[in-house]
């Protein structure tokens, strides 16, 4: 951890997350919003509650088992950042919503950018949100298949907010705050009423439109575009140069014969 991160003085008054502050903004109706103190992991909650097709979002003060991609930790402190599920329903079959991780990250980063003026983020394939090189937010989808042709998206996404340091290098890739880089405390109740008006008009624009609606908003948020990167895709590893994604959100490689291969998901770091 850079030593600057603690740098800026400590604020200690938190102010906690207010559902009536939150749904004052919102502009959308209606969802059903809950607040929780501390929880296992706001996706793993949401699984459990009845599935009613509506709307279903929860924000937690703290997590004790919050889950990133790929079975890691997602630090998660009370009272500092966001911890954010929504349960999402589509009336589409699970295999038609290519891209869905890719929209939720273009819809994080609008929220952002909504409440802070703050328009730096860019997005390292599939979704993790950056600022220069540390990632500041990540998403987790979780599916649940209801019928045929309909299903349910858990939409987790995590915001480093104010956090200014972690003891004991929890985290274990670089990452830094909102707060951090803007050196003030960003209100979470504004960024979660923001988040969740940009979540909901990107999503329903999703539904009908799909992926490719999206494209050149991703072009202008895509980090990996053009630099020498290596996939891990289960237990292979490819390197190559990435040349974008297709219309499905799948990321395309450039690998050193020429030919290019397409991944729809995996774990990309750049080469030094
Ligand atoms: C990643 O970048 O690895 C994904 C991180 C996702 C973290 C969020 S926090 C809210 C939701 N609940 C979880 O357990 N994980 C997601």
């Amino acid at each position: 951890m850079a030593f600057w991160k603690v740098d800026m003085q400590k604020n200690d008054q938190v102010i906690l997350l207010d559902k009536n502050k939150i749904e004052k903004y919102l502009q959308y109706s209606p969802i059903d919003l809950e607040i929780l103190h501390e929880v296992g992991s706001t996706n793993d909650y949401l699984k459990h509650r009845p599935n009613d097709k509506k709307i279903k979002i929860c924000i937690a003060e703290k997590q004790t088992q919050g889950r990133g991609r790929l079975g890691r930790a997602w630090h998660s402190p009370f009272g500092q950042n966001i911890y954010f599920s929504m349960r999402y329903h589509f009336d589409k079959n699970m295999s038609e919503l290519p891209g869905l991780s890719l929209v939720a990250a273009l819809a994080v980063c609008r929220a952002i950018f909504a409440c802070t003026s703050f328009n730096e983020m860019k997005i390292k394939w599939p979704n993790d949100i950056l600022i220069g090189h540390e990632k500041i937010a990540g998403i987790l989808i979780d599916m649940q298949s209801d019928a045929r042709d309909t299903c349910c998206a858990i939409i987790g996404i995590g915001i480093n907010v104010n956090m200014k340091e972690v003891r004991d290098n929890y985290i274990n890739q670089a990452w830094n705050s909102l707060s951090l880089i803007l050196q003030r405390d960003i209100d979470r109740n504004s960024l979660s009423s923001y988040l969740i008006n940009s979540l909901m008009r990107y999503l329903e624009i999703f539904s009908v439109k799909g992926f490719s609606y999206f494209m050149d908003e991703w072009r202008g948020k895509d980090y990996l575009l053009g630099q020498s990167i290596q996939v891990m895709s289960g237990d292979n590893s490819f390197s190559g140069v990435v040349a974008g994604i297709n219309m499905q959100g799948h990321l395309l490689l450039e690998m050193p014969d020429k030919t290019i291969k397409a991944f729809s998901a995996g774990d990309t770091s750049i080469l030094k």
